[in-house]
């Protein structure tokens, strides 16, 4: 294919896919197949490593989130970012209607009903069609640039749909994770035993402040839009205006409603008081805002909010039940939990039988008694939370609840968390929930991989006395396993292929799968390229665990506690002598250097030595910065074939030096 012809087929695909993209992510309607979408999408992906000239920042490719952005600059909103007045009675937006009405002269007005989304708030600036920066709320007035990671929202347009959209406008919406995905999340961390978000907001806003634009495209995140703001919008009123956006590509709420009186404000509220709770997204409340931007620019602002527009709060979901009892169950990290057992009660939809209570402090806070009734909230939180209780209807006499002494399953005395208000049992070695939880996240599908070790195999061989520690799954034998109830010859092969199969796994999983406290998945990718082998992560020191990037020093400490634990020595010697993988991999392995310290390299052209891929990775290995766009901060170019001409006019505008291929290896000492 000639570069011409590749040009318009790129273009052609990008085209293709971005429409593609909306009809699934925003309009819902999708009109190809999974597979013939991976197949546009590969064909894309071919051309463009093979014509990287003509790989567009925006392109459909971009969206699984390229570079690593060290941290967020700060950027000043050129119109600031205020906030709604809020209102919690029907009552309230009675009352703001009339002092609407009164202030416009009693002139008629319409107003729009829309749902308040329970994310985070983002404002994107479009030029001439094209997503050019996103920016959060911070406090108002500045925010930060999460622009690298706004990109991997796939219901987000990289580009718009033609349209009369002004050439430079902002859009203001909210960034969401959708129920399901937020459930997923949760559970998958509550199997990790990593810390739960509260809620889809936080989950929202906490996923999109991650350093790591890869792992923000693979949380799935939502947006809706609410507000256009430009010098030349193209309708005069808020309503058509949302409706142009949502021609251009952006997804406007569907349920945003044109009131023309208070009834039907107040039909509106009444209609999401309960109809909220089937939408897919999180929502707090509504929001009425006054349609005619003449309207609305007459109204004005107060000095925090809008005049023109009320934010309606919806009451969150609360339900008295009786206390029946509080358990203490204990982790796989030996932290143990209080659970408050309850008399079954209906709320959001769900039946609520137990809520965590979290800890000590918690019980002690609340001051719970026995037998005492309390108030269970969901709200936008979807685990059930103890919010007070109702101290009319204390039983007299009644004992308050008080924190176990002892591990609820093996008796060992507990130890207070240093730092931190969790109780835990000690007795790592010897305590049932906390070895049958290690075998399980051992062998679980992101660590060893282990088909047929689940929970409930986990807990068998712990009691028919085969596996003790997770080193003891190397040591299984059919025979062994065929003691085992339900256990058959070819239940059997598959468990010891797996084990067979798992010694292959990197060392990167290897490090997760131990089980080491407060060692999720990225602190154990970012632990394992940095020590490179368990030999030298077992030599060095704290202070050495500490120098390593994202490894703090209450982490460190407990990375080197872990490995100095004689029963975890004989683990990892165990492992280690049963061919489970305890270095990296060959390639992950190549000497960091820092020959690129400081420097800002841009990649552009075909080379005849090695991929981009292998280019990217040669400048972070030595300690360089690998960008996607030049600027005034690029160091230089590194300069294959056929680096495109826009490229080289910029360079030169900027007088920003190019560096072949063969200069750069040797650069890196190649
Ligand atoms: S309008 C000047 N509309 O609520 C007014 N905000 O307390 C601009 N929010 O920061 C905001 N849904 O994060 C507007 N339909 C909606 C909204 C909405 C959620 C959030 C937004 C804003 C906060 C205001």
């Amino acid at each position: 294919m000639d570069s011409q012809e590749a040009k318009r087929r790129i273009d052609e695909l990008c085209a293709e896919i971005n429409a593609h993209n909306h009809k699934y992510y925003v309009e819902n309607a999708p009109d190809i197949s999974d597979k013939e979408f991976d197949l546009l999408m590969k064909e894309l992906e071919r051309l463009e490593a093979e014509f990287p000239e003509f790989q567009d920042p925006l392109s459909p490719t971009q969206r699984v989130g390229s570079d690593l952005t060290k941290e967020f600059t700060h950027i000043v909103h050129e119109r600031p970012m205020l906030s709604l007045s809020n209102s919690y009675s029907v009552s309230d937006v009675d009352d703001w209607f009339e002092r609407v009405k009164k202030s416009l002269g009693n002139e008629t007005f319409k107003v729009v009903g829309e749902l308040k989304f329970d994310g985070t708030s983002i404002a994107i600036t479009y030029r001439n069609g094209r997503l050019i920066r996103a920016v959060t709320r911070g406090d108002g007035t500045q925010g930060d640039d999460v622009t690298a990671n706004v990109k991997t929202i796939r219901s987000i347009p990289l580009k718009l749909q033609p349209g009369d959209w002004p050439d430079e406008f902002e859009i203001r919406g909210e960034i969401l994770m959708p129920w399901e995905v937020f459930e997923k999340l949760n559970a998958e961390r509550a199997f990790n035993e990593e810390p739960l978000f509260a809620n889809p907001r936080n989950a929202a806003s906490g996923t999109l402040k991650m350093q790591d634009p890869k792992i923000v495209a693979s949380r799935h995140l939502d947006a809706r839009f609410y507000y256009l703001l430009a010098d030349d919008l193209p309708c005069d009123n808020h309503f058509d205006n949302m409706e142009k956006a949502r021609q251009w590509g952006f997804k406007v709420s569907k349920e945003m409603k044109l009131l023309h009186s208070l009834e039907e404000v107040d039909q509106f509220i009444s209609y999401w008081d309960t109809e909220r709770k089937r939408l897919p997204v999180a929502t707090d409340g509504l929001v009425f805002k006054v349609n005619s931007l003449r309207q609305q620019l007459n109204l004005g602002f107060t000095a925090k909010s809008p005049r023109w527009a009320i934010a309606f709060k919806f009451n969150p979901e609360r339900a008295l039940t009786k206390l029946r009892f509080v358990s203490f169950e204990t982790g796989r990290m030996g932290i143990v939990t209080p659970v408050a057992n309850l008399e079954p009660v209906l709320l959001s939809g769900t039946i609520v039988k137990r809520a965590s209570l979290h800890n000590d402090d918690i019980i002690k806070e609340l001051d719970i008694h026995e037998g005492d009734m309390l108030y269970v909230e969901k709200g936008g939180e979807i685990i059930p939370k103890i919010t007070g209780i109702e101290l009319s209807q204390r039983e007299e006499g009644s004992l308050p609840i008080k924190f176990v002494t002892n591990c609820p399953v093996c008796g060992t005395p507990l130890v207070r968390v240093v730092g931190e208000a969790a109780w835990s049992c000690p007795n790592h070695n010897g305590c049932r929930p906390q070895i049958t939880g290690k075998i399980e996240h051992f062998a679980a599908r992101r660590m060893m991989n282990i088909d047929g070790i689940g929970e409930e195999t986990s807990e068998m061989l712990y009691d028919a006395g085969l596996v003790r520690n997770i080193a003891d799954i190397y040591d299984l034998k059919e025979d062994d396993l065929l003691k085992l109830d339900r256990m058959g010859a070819k239940g059997a092969r598959r468990i010891l292929k797996g084990i067979e199969d798992s010694k292959n796994v990197p060392f990167e999983r290897v490090v997760y799968a131990l089980s080491i406290p407060n060692v999720g998945e990225t602190t154990a990718k970012r632990l394992a390229s940095s020590v490179q082998t368990m030999e030298r992560m077992r030599a060095m020191s704290d202070a050495e665990l500490t120098a390593i990037p994202d490894i703090g020093p209450v982490i460190a400490q407990c990375i080197y506690i872990y490995l100095h634990d004689e029963a975890n020595i004989a683990i990892i010697e165990r492992l280690a002598a049963a061919g489970v993988t305890m270095s990296l991999s060959e390639e992950k392995m190549q000497p960091k250097g820092n020959s690129l310290e400081g420097k800002t390299i841009v990649i552009s052209g075909t080379f005849a030595h090695h991929s981009r891929e292998e280019y990217k990775e040669m400048i972070e290995r030595e300690g360089g910065k690998n960008s996607g766009s030049i600027s005034k901060k690029t160091t230089f170019v590194l300069a294959g074939e056929n680096m495109g001409p826009s490229k080289r006019i910029k360079c030169e505008e900027l007088n920003i030096p190019l560096v072949s291929e063969d200069e750069f290896l040797q650069m890196v000492g190649k």
